[in-house]
């Protein structure tokens, strides 16, 4: 549409500016000495969502971090978008990692560095830039209601309870979420999947008191030692994990859901230059693609105890700690597999140390429909704006509120993502490339209007 593109052009520079001033706010949600940047980010999102041409726009207070709400409602007559992404990023450490500050965002080889410039920043932002293109050209094909959380990275904990307390005013024919990847500009995909997510925390309590290692090592268990051989004894020499009733739930796929999954472009050897890795590792049995998509995992996030300073100490610490993530897949659910988990670190702890395993917060996988107009008008609008049909794929990420999107206000969502897998997420040296960044802003609006045509509007 002329229109789009004309504003688009004229205006793409501004975007990008804006992007920016937004990167730097440090609004890291899992650290609570950034709270006041953190409630200085949703104020400023609201800005942006009023400057963009919504009827209004407000800050959501919730028992944790704020959510920004606003809406456009053109014509109730028409179909109505609920837009969903995060404004809240993850802890930049280590810092001395970037190679330029975390908040200080930088443009180099038309690449954004920066902590959040995908996610979800630069992808959330995108869509409060298409609102914009298409209200200040009158040209909205649908209504749009956006919901930008601040506690997504830290699980979700109160966005529940707001889409419970606020299903009158979210009412809406589809949720739209970018904040996931693609295969590549060349090869545009859409994740058609989530895994979930159950969190646990374990502790390992030797002696009463970090000992001489040479006064008492070799008599009394050391916990660091026994919480390492604990830890993996939790995959066998097939990579599966050994939990009873793990993968109980777990959906075999079909031979022919196995193809298709396969059939992505994947380059193992691209693959493994870019990780730096000699070998992939994982379940015998399955391809990489396999591994990340649709079968579950048990990873440690953390693990520390006893002397971590310079030099050496002899010390036979008297505690030993571990995080530990599984990611789940259709049909596990998060509490039920922290009680395995639970159950079964407790059976196999041997009687010289005590172990506590505490369970933390979770999330359930979600699979979303390819038939449904939404997902087709997604389709179109990527073959529009990239001129290719985008393949269907399964994302091993985790957004927890998809699922309650679908339990609470009844509504299925599109994974609308224009991240590459290797925009560094989570990692030091975050970036998103500009041309993902103006690739998205042009096909929403596309979106928006195939949505709307479906309903023959
Ligand atoms: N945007 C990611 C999830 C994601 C990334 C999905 C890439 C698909 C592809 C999201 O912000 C995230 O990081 N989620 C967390 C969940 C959580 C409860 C902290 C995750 O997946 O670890
Ligand atoms: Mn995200
Ligand atoms: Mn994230």
């Amino acid at each position: 549409m002329q229109a789009w593109k004309d504003y688009q052009s004229q205006n793409n520079d501004r975007f990008l500016n804006e992007l920016l001033d937004l990167l730097r706010i440090p609004s890291v949600s899992a650290d609570s000495k950034y709270k006041a940047d953190v409630a200085k980010c949703a104020d400023a999102v609201k800005d942006h969502l009023l400057k963009a041409g919504c009827d209004n726009a407000e800050v959501c207070s919730t028992a944790g971090n704020p959510i920004v709400y606003g809406e456009k409602i053109v014509d109730p007559s028409l179909p109505t978008v609920l837009v969903y992404g995060h404004y809240d990023v993850q802890p930049p450490d280590p810092l001395d990692l970037w190679t330029s500050g975390p908040f200080e965002p930088v443009i180099k080889e038309g690449r954004i560095y920066a902590r959040g410039a995908c996610d979800d920043k630069g992808q959330m932002f995108m869509h409060i830039k298409a609102l914009e293109m298409m209200a200040k050209t009158n040209t909205m094909p649908c209504n749009i209601k956006v919901m930008i959380e601040g506690e997504e990275e830290v699980g979700s904990g109160n966005l529940g309870k707001f889409l419970e307390d606020n299903k009158e005013k979210l009412k809406a024919n589809v949720v739209l979420v970018s904040d996931t990847s693609m295969i590549s500009m060349e090869h545009p995909s859409i994740e058609t999947g989530l895994r979930g997510l159950s969190a646990v925390e374990i502790e390992v309590t030797g002696p009463n008191r970090d000992l001489h290692s040479g006064v008492y090592g070799g008599a009394v268990a050391n916990p660091l030692n026994t919480l390492c051989k604990l830890v993996a004894s939790l995959h066998d020499e097939n990579g599966h994990i050994t939990i009873p009733g793990f993968y109980d739930k777990v959906a075999d796929l079909t031979p022919e859901e196995r193809k298709e999954l396969n059939l992505a472009p994947f380059d193992i050897e691209e693959y493994k230059k870019d990780l730096g890795i000699n070998e992939v590792w994982g379940e015998k049995g399955y391809t990489t693609l396999e591994r990340t998509g649709v079968r579950p995992t048990l990873d440690l996030n953390g693990i520390w105890g006893g002397y971590q300073g310079e030099g050496s100490k002899t010390v036979l610490p008297s505690k030993a700690n571990a995080k530990i993530t599984m990611r789940l897949v259709p049909h596990q659910r998060p509490a039920e597999i922290a009680e395995l988990f639970q159950k079964h670190f407790e059976s196999i702890a041997p009687g010289y140390v005590t172990v506590k395993v505490t369970k933390g917060h979770g999330g359930e996988p979600v699979v979303t429909p390819t038939d449904s107009p939404a997902y087709k008008a997604a389709a179109k609008a990527i073959q529009t704006t990239f001129g290719k049909d985008p393949i269907p794929t399964r994302g091993g990420g985790s957004i927890p509120i998809i699922a309650l999107f679908e339990k609470t206000l009844g509504l299925k969502t599109v994974l609308l993502g224009f991240g590459l897998d290797n925009d560094n997420i989570h990692s030091p040296n975050e970036k998103y490339d500009v041309a993902n960044f103006y690739k998205g802003i042009e096909t929403i609006p596309y979106f928006h209007k195939y949505f709307a045509e479906s309903f023959g509007k």
